[in-house]
């Protein structure tokens, strides 16, 4: 089969990220760039394809197998609408949308043309999450019961300098990384149902909160408590314990997530599982079955390349879809909500 043509509009940090993948695959190649950067016409200009001003320009003239958007939230919509109308599959990075309202629209007119839309929650294609996915779905857990999860980190002081927003609210670690936990969650768990939630900005005393302490419960009935934090000096999170990034620190005896069911539990991402054996042995006076689940780690976003080359022949539906980036989104404003609020925040499906 001949190499997919994708272009990337938006070549930042992570657009540039998507770039490096697409340069070391022999499945697709790089097509053109849209973005209005001089920093972005150097680079088409290495990487020896056209550069565009605008997505417009680039959709009417070099027509893209697939489009990876890797531009600012706000334009997520209405730069997916332009390619849905192009007629061609696009990858949005998460999130979705800046609002629920936009959201609903991407949701609206995927469904409307059938398009083909992927959002970036890269970790849904770690092997981490899918193996964790495997123990709960196989049933060795027995009946889920309880989450104990964290991102726990400590961002440098400079990165609130370098952009005085972060200080501001909508700049904390609810609306900037939680998204990223949300569809980890919904992956192992199912849909949320109801959040309450309690933040703090007692540590760097900036308007936006540095801490926040979640609670989840979720239609199955499953329970989870999920503790969050920018100013924690903690290696408890994701980044720090996936050994995905290597731009992380990375610490391979911690981890972020406890899942416990009826028979036993998994710790994410050393993937220690204790189980006991028979139902009739489970007692916190009897030792469990230790193990730890085989992984063959690879880059989530090299994974989700191949999947989103997959999605455009039409050999895969997309892993996370429209729907999905919506309801991460609803569950990350409900949290706001909550910790505002004060009150528990209910969630509506559809
Ligand atoms: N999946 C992840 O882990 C991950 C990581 C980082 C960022 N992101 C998401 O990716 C998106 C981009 O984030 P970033 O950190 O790369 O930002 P960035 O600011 O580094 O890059 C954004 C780029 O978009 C360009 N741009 C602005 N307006 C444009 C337009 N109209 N058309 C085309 N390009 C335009 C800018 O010139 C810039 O180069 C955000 O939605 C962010 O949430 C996801």
């Amino acid at each position: 089969m001949p190499p997919v043509n994708i272009a990337v509009a938006g070549a930042g940090v992570i657009g540039r990220a998507h770039i490096a993948v697409i340069a070391q695959s022999s499945q697709c190649r790089l097509s053109a760039i849209a973005d209005p950067s001089e920093a972005a016409q150097a680079l088409a200009q290495t990487h020896g394809v056209p550069w565009f001003a605008t997505l417009d320009q680039l959709l009417t003239t070099a027509s893209p197998d697939g489009v990876i958007l890797a531009t600012p939230n706000a334009l997520h919509v209405p730069q997916a609408l332009q390619c849905i109308a192009a007629g061609v599959p696009v990858l949005v990075e998460k999130p979705i949308a800046h609002t629920v309202a936009d959201a609903q629209k991407l949701v609206q007119a995927t469904q409307a043309h059938q398009a083909k839309v992927l959002i970036g929650h890269h970790r849904a294609h770690s092997p981490i999450m899918r193996e964790a996915k495997a123990v709960i779905d196989d049933g060795r857990l027995g009946q889920l019961v309880s989450v104990v999860g964290s991102a726990m980190f400590y961002k440098p002081d400079d990165y609130f300098t370098q952009a005085p927003w972060r200080r501001e609210a909508g700049g904390g670690p609810i609306l900037i990384n939680l998204i990223h936990e949300i569809h980890n969650l919904r992956m192992l768990c199912g849909e949320i149902a109801q959040v309450q939630a309690m933040t703090s900005n007692a540590v760097r005393g900036f308007a936006v909160e540095d801490t926040a302490s979640i609670t989840f419960r979720f239609a199955s009935g499953v329970l989870a408590s999920f503790m969050l934090s920018d100013t924690a000096a903690s290696a408890r999170s994701w980044e720090q314990t996936s050994q995905e990034n290597k731009a992380y620190a990375s610490y391979d005896d911690e981890d972020c997530y406890v899942i416990a069911g009826t028979m036993g539990s998994l710790s994410v991402p050393t993937m220690r599982l204790k189980t006991y054996a028979k139902a009739e042995d489970r007692s916190w006076f009897k030792p469990y079955d230790i193990s730890t689940v085989a992984l063959q780690r690879e880059d989530p976003l090299r994974l989700q390349m191949d999947h989103f080359i997959r999605v455009i022949q039409g050999l895969d539906a997309p892993l996370v879809s429209a729907h999905d980036g919506l309801q991460n989104l609803r569950v990350v404003e409900a949290i706001a909500q909550a910790a505002a609020s004060q009150q528990t925040v209910r969630l509506s499906e559809a």
